[in-house]
């Protein structure tokens, strides 16, 4: 990445007032959960996004995305969603902002100007847009002395992400960017947001991301349904069963009553979607002793269970990254591996023993190739610090 402090004096021919970072994020294992009140196991990493900002006084904003070389300016009140993705995630932000403060005359409405550059993969789901929205939050936090909390900042961006992205996320990635610790991952309780922090320790293997380079359309109009479909199931079994309030209620012979052979359900998929939602709650839990226990190869077969689950049940998976995991299924050298994030395409996360790690790539590569004739991406990972100022 260039110096951003030098980028923002060239397009706005004055000095930032501060440069925040914002990570984005991996997640070990616990996925579609965080909207089904279940645990979720992410972690930052060493990709992230820059922004830098400095207070206007005329009542725009001017946005510069280094990374594409466009600017977009717009009045900082009465903000609207924009046809232009990336601008979104910085507006949808201060609206969330200006709700908070519900002040006509706070300054934030006077208008600011930001440059933005990030080395995050865009659509690869490592969350490069609650990155931006993060960073962006926190820096207005602190330009204008909000005295936002992190857990403020994590629903004031995950609102972001509803009402000017259109798609109805869960906590989990604003959570992981705002939080992360280095080298640790964060198992976070989406019931009622307490999170704990463990090391990773990883003895010898080393966290790989295997990027099919693919982004289906799919993504986010199938995401919001798959929510729909978990809300429809946790309804009917609290008409059986009342005093169920979430999926953390609710055991697997619950769902299998309530919901298989349902007739009001035929033709639906809300069974599938509920079975895997409650297996992948009891399998993070399980999959945190495992990793308190050292026992990498137990946490590892939890990644592949997870993987089938959301190939076959949740149905996010896609076959480019079925391919990536059956091209490692029952490799020695790789512990576990499954899709990772939101689905229909992006990055499968994948544990590989270090000294094999290069070995692995060329053959994964090669068979990836001849299958999609693609070019498969990798990123090995480091685990990092949250969002911060630089
Ligand atoms: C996307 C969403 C998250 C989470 C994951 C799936 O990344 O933004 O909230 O639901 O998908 O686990």
């Amino acid at each position: 990445m260039q110096d951003i402090r030098v980028s923002f004096q060239q397009c706005f021919n004055r000095d930032a007032t501060l440069v925040v970072q914002s990570p984005g994020r991996i997640n070990l294992i616990g996925e579609h959960t965080d909207y089904n009140h279940g645990f979720v196991l992410p972690a930052a990493i060493d990709k992230c996004v820059e922004v830098a900002v400095a207070k206007r006084t005329d009542g725009t904003i001017h946005m510069h995305a280094l990374d594409l070389n466009e600017l977009v300016i717009l009045k900082a009140i009465a903000l609207q969603p924009h046809p232009t993705t990336w601008v979104n995630y910085i507006i949808g932000v201060v609206v969330q902002a200006q709700k908070y403060l519900a002040s006509a005359s706070h300054e934030l409405n006077n208008g600011f100007d930001i440059c933005l550059q990030g080395n995050i993969p865009i659509g690869a789901g490592l969350s490069s847009s609650a990155a931006v929205e993060c960073a962006v939050l926190f820096a207005l936090n602190e330009m204008y002395a909000l005295r936002l909390t992190k857990m403020q900042m994590a629903l004031m961006t995950q609102q972001s992400e509803h009402e000017f992205a259109g798609v109805k996320c869960g906590i989990m990635d604003m959570y992981a960017s705002l939080h992360g610790k280095k080298d640790q991952v964060m198992l976070l309780d989406c019931a009622n947001l307490e999170s704990s922090y463990y090391p990773l320790v990883l003895q010898g293997y080393q966290i790989v991301l295997f990027d099919t380079q693919i982004k289906h359309e799919l993504a986010s109009t199938e995401y919001n349904t798959r929510r729909l479909e978990c809300e429809k199931g946790i309804q009917l079994i609290q008409q059986k069963y009342p005093a169920v309030k979430t999926f953390r209620d609710v055991s697997a012979t619950q769902v299998a009553e309530c919901l298989q052979n349902n007739a009001s359900l035929e033709g639906t998929k809300v069974y599938e979607r509920c079975k895997y939602v409650v297996d992948e709650i009891q399998r993070v839990q399980l999959a945190v002793k495992d990793l308190l226990a050292g026992d990498i190869a137990a946490f590892g077969q939890k990644m592949f269970a997870t993987h089938q689950g959301l190939s076959e049940l949740y149905d996010v998976s896609c076959p480019e990254l079925d391919i990536l995991v059956n091209a490692v299924t029952g490799n020695p050298h790789v512990v576990g591996a499954r899709m990772m994030g939101g689905g229909f395409g992006g990055c499968t996360i994948n544990i590989i023993k270090e000294t094999e790690v290069d070995h692995i790539i060329n053959t994964v590569s090669t068979l990836y190739n001849q299958k999609t004739k693609r070019q498969l991406k990798v990123y090995p990972v480091q685990i990092e610090q949250g969002t911060h100022i630089k």
